[in-house]
């Protein structure tokens, strides 16, 4: 239960730190973290440079995209590559993340538990962890796109009773939060666009606590003649990967990550894992 009074205000008078300010105990290095910065994100990258510019990523970092990406581009796009009406929609496929995650579902009162959403885009499934976290936990939604993150801030904070969600602009590949400090941590729909989408696996089991959840929805590469070389097309032109069906869950495995699980769609792959540790079966 909450400590703070219908004011926000904790039996002391005092204001309870905001989510960027709770964002900063979770940091690497420590940073000048303004409570309400003018962005309403916290900006790690500043002016260095974001991940490579490739035909993907200047889609992501487009004014135009983040407009349109919640509302038609995320549900088309991926319900085909999910092989709707076979595979999940939207709501099933958050429902799946909550659940690999260890966290509650909308109704049920959910772990207070610190989550990180890596690549969160417009904030979408950021806001969908959200919906599985008790009122003292975080979901942390980090992205590199600031045109993404101006549409995730703009959108409504979380119902009452749920966790208090905290944008902040920085490198999937490279994250800037300490080791071990997230209970669980989701990777949907952007692991096919890193320059080094290993590099983000390593960073993502690294944040992971022992005993953590990792959960991430990408790309695949279906097992078909000439998938291989078409693959290598799409990589060439767009600056996509398309993944083999073995080549995540070996990542995971190498990583010494456990409880691999595995959904194939067409087109897309769902995988989840657990970092060693307690509570981890
Ligand atoms: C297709 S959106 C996914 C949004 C959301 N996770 C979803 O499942 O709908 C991909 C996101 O990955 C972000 N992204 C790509 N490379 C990144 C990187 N190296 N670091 C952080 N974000 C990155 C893009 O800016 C974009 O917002």
């Amino acid at each position: 239960m909450s400590s703070s009074t219908a004011h926000g205000r904790d039996a002391r008078g005092r204001r309870p730190p905001s989510p960027l300010e709770q964002i900063a105990e979770l940091l690497a290095e420590p940073a000048d973290v303004p409570a309400e910065p003018s962005t309403g994100y916290l900006d790690l990258l500043g002016r260095r440079a974001g991940p490579a510019p490739t035909l993907a990523q200047r889609v992501m970092q487009s004014t135009f995209l983040p407009r349109i990406y919640e509302r038609v581009w995320r549900p088309v796009g991926f319900n085909i590559a999910k092989g709707w009406p076979f595979g999940p929609d939207t709501a099933e496929e958050h429902a799946l993340a909550r659940d690999w995650l260890g966290l509650g579902q909308p109704g049920d009162a959910g772990p207070a538990a610190t989550v990180l959403d890596v690549a969160c885009g417009p904030g979408n499934v950021t806001r969908a962890l959200a919906a599985g976290v008790a009122e003292n936990g975080l979901v942390v939604g980090l992205d590199a796109s600031r045109t993404m993150l101006a549409e995730a801030v703009a959108q409504p904070t979380p119902a009452p009773g749920r966790a208090a969600i905290g944008y902040v602009r920085g490198n999937a590949v490279d994250l800037p939060f300490r080791d071990g400090c997230f209970d669980a941590v989701c990777c949907f729909g952007a692991l096919y666009l890193f320059d080094d989408p290993w590099a983000a696996l390593d960073a993502m089991t690294r944040v992971l606590k022992p005993g953590g959840r990792l959960v991430i929805l990408t790309s695949r590469r279906p097992d078909l003649p000439l998938s291989r070389a078409g693959g290598e097309l799409v990589r060439a032109v767009v600056g996509m990967r398309m993944f083999g069906d073995r080549e995540i869950t070996r990542a995971l495995i190498d990583r010494g990550l456990t409880g691999i699980r595995q959904r194939r769609y067409p087109l897309m792959q769902l995988v989840g894992a657990r970092r060693a540790g307690p509570g981890a079966g």
